[in-house]
């Protein structure tokens, strides 16, 4: 069996948008040019040196049926659920949220020096975990190993593994791997993907050569650019005179119908009509010991 590299399928320009109370930030999908990328459904980069961009932040709103997955580079986010957490997710902290059949949480971005560098991903859930429990894994940067390999490329290792580290998100349906790749001037990354895998990396900063035909062609990609990778058994990026950063994100396809509506990502469009009736009657979430739950419920789903 030879063996492929994965190809550039699409390099994508996100897409300014207004999200949250007001915070603007680059869609990578769900855009005109990328509805969905199975079993990712969304991904945002929400980096900014600008604090007008991102203090209005995201206040409390509802989720069902997803996973939301937060990841600060610079900055910090303050949050809290309806399921108990609260704190700060601060430079190279991870927020893996799994909605289950309903969370409410909040997040909001801060930064003293002004710069704040966060993305978020949502991840899909199969249609027999949709109704499950909320979870919540929030993970310190020093508990995310980092891995050097050949030539100083540095690979934080958030899930899934690289040679022998694994990341510390664990227990996730879609069995995802996600990279924080650094590759200095001059140097490669090779990665070995497992071919059922949906991939894309996000180039959030410098440049690097993606393979786009078998043999030599390759393109530069610039950041900022979300490229869509093809099939193939591994990935392969090089870089000439500039360094290049990256995030690297694999899954595994879920294959259902989706019906969306904002914050809910469920299977039938009845089950999204079934999770705005929740939150009308106040069911969406369970009881909160030692708390009004109606307080829980302060901002209406909107259409994300
Ligand atoms: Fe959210």
């Amino acid at each position: 069996m030879s063996i492929i590299s994965r190809k550039v399928l699409n390099a994508i320009e996100p897409q300014y948008v207004l999200e949250g109370a007001g915070v603007r930030l680059r869609r990578g999908f769900p855009t005109e040019a990328l509805d969905y990328l199975d079993p990712f459904l969304l991904f945002d980069d929400f980096s900014s040196n600008n604090p007008a961009d991102y203090m209005k932040g995201f206040p409390m709103h509802p989720h069902r049926g997803i996973e939301t997955v937060t990841y600060i580079l610079a900055g910090e986010v303050n949050h809290r659920d309806s399921i108990g957490n609260a704190g700060k997710i601060g430079a190279g902290d991870v927020q893996w949220m799994t909605s289950g059949r309903g969370i409410m949480h909040e997040e909001m971005p801060s930064s003293r020096s002004g710069k704040l560098i966060g993305f978020q991903l949502w991840v899909n859930l199969p249609a027999q975990r949709k109704m499950n429990e909320p979870r919540y894994q929030g993970i310190l940067s020093a508990d995310i190993p980092e891995v050097e390999l050949n030539d100083g490329v540095k690979v934080r290792v958030i899930a899934g593994r690289v040679g022998q580290v694994e990341g510390p998100v664990t227990g996730i349906v879609a069995e995802p791997t996600y990279l924080n790749v650094f590759i200095p001037s001059y140097s490669s990354f090779t990665h070995e993907i497992d071919e059922d895998r949906t991939a894309f990396a996000y180039v959030f900063e410098g440049e690097g050569m993606f393979e786009v035909t078998e043999g030599m062609a390759r393109q530069f990609i610039q950041h900022r650019k979300l490229v869509v990778l093809g099939a193939g058994h591994s990935l392969v990026v090089k870089s000439k005179g500039q360094s290049i950063r990256f995030l690297l994100v694999l899954g595994k396809p879920i294959r259902e119908p989706i019906a969306r509506y904002g914050p809910f990502v469920m299977n039938t469009r009845e089950e999204i009509e079934q999770a705005l009736r929740d939150l009308r009657n106040g069911t969406f979430i369970d009881p909160q010991p030692n708390s009004d739950s109606n307080s829980w419920y302060g901002s209406p789903a909107k259409e994300k």
